[in-house]
C-alpha cells in the first residue's frame, strides 16, 4: 500500500484546524499545522501527535511562505484555514488592518497554493476556507465579506489550471462552539439559531466533516459548499 501523503493545515492552531489535522494524524498522515507564532505551531502540532510538525508562517507577508514551506513535500492534501479578523466598517476604516486581512487570503493563500502545487500528489486536493459573511455581513465583517467574496471566485480559475488537482471551498456560517462566537452575548446567538432551520448554530464537527469531504471525494471540484444548517434559506 502507498505510504500516506502529508497533509498540511495552514492556520492548524485555530480549533477547526487542529481538529482536522488530528483526523488525519490518526489515519497514520505525516502533517504539518502553521500559525504565525513558532511556539504555537509547535504546541499545536504537539497536541496534534508525533507524526506532526509546526511552522510559522505569516500569509500577510506573502515572500516569506516558500521559504517557510521548503521543506514540506509529497503533499496529498492542503487545507488553508487561516484568517486574522480586522472588524472593518467602512465608516471607521483602518486602512493597515485591511491590507493584512486582504493580503493574507487573496495573497497568502494564492501564494501558498502556487508553492506547493508542484509538491502535490497527481490526484492530491485543496480546500479553501471562505465563510458566509459573503453574503451575510455583520458588523465589522467589511473586509471579510470582501475577501469571502474572493476565495469564492478564486476556485474557479484555480480548480481550472491545476487540474487534476482538486480545489474547492468551504463557507461556514457562524461556527457556534469556534472560539470567536462562542462568548458572543446570548441574544446574538439566540437570534441567530431562531434563523436556522435546524434550530442550532453549525459545529466545528460539522465543518470539519464537511472539509474531509471536500479533500476526499473524487468527483467534487470547483465547489463552494455552504455550511450552514439552512441558514442562506431563511
Ligand atoms: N468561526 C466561525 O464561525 C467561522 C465562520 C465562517 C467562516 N470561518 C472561517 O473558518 C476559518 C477558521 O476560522 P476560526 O474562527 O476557526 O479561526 P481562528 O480561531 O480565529 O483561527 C485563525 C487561525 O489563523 C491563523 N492566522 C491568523 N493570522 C494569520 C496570518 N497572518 N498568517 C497565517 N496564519 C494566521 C491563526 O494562527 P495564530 O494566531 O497562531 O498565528 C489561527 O490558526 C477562517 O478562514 C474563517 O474565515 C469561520
Amino acid at each position: 500500500m502507498d505510504k500516506p501523503g502529508t497533509v498540511v493545515v495552514i492556520g492548524g492552531t485555530s480549533e477547526i484546524g487542529k481538529r482536522l489535522a488530528q483526523r488525519y494524524a490518526e489515519r497514520g498522515h505525516p502533517v504539518v499545522v502553521t500559525s504565525r507564532d513558532e511556539g504555537r505551531a509547535k504546541a499545536a502540532a504537539q497536541e496534534v501527535g508525533d507524526n506532526c510538525i509546526g511552522l510559522s508562517i505569516d500569509l500577510s507577508k506573502p515572500h516569506e511562505i516558500a521559504p517557510a514551506l521548503a521543506d514540506v513535500d509529497d503533499v496529498c492534501h492542503l487545507v488553508l484555514v487561516a484568517i486574522y479578523r480586522d472588524e472593518n466598517t467602512i465608516r471607521d476604516y483602518d486602512i493597515d488592518k485591511a491590507l493584512s486581512l486582504i493580503t493574507l487570503k487573496l495573497v497568502g493563500y494564492t501564494e501558498t497554493i502556487h508553492t506547493l502545487a508542484p509538491r502535490m500528489r497527481r490526484d492530491g486536493s485543496i480546500v479553501l476556507f471562505g465563510g458566509l459573511a459573503k453574503d451575510r455581513p455583520y458588523p465589522g465583517s467589511t473586509t471579510v465579506t470582501t475577501i469571502n467574496g474572493g476565495v469564492m471566485t478564486m476556485i474557479h480559475t484555480l480548480a481550472i489550471e491545476l487540474a487534476p488537482l482538486r480545489i474547492n471551498a468551504v463557507h461556514p456560517a457562524v461556527v457556534g462552539d469556534s472560539p470567536y462566537w462562542a462568548n458572543k452575548p446570548a441574544a446574538v446567538l439566540d437570534a441567530l439559531r431562531a434563523r436556522t432551520p435546524l434550530g442550532e448554530l453549525v459545529t466545528i464537527e460539522d465543518v470539519v466533516g464537511a472539509t474531509m469531504f471536500l479533500l476526499e471525494n473524487r468527483g467534487v471540484t470547483g465547489v463552494n459548499l455552504r455550511v450552514d444548517g439552512g441558514w442562506m434559506l431563511m
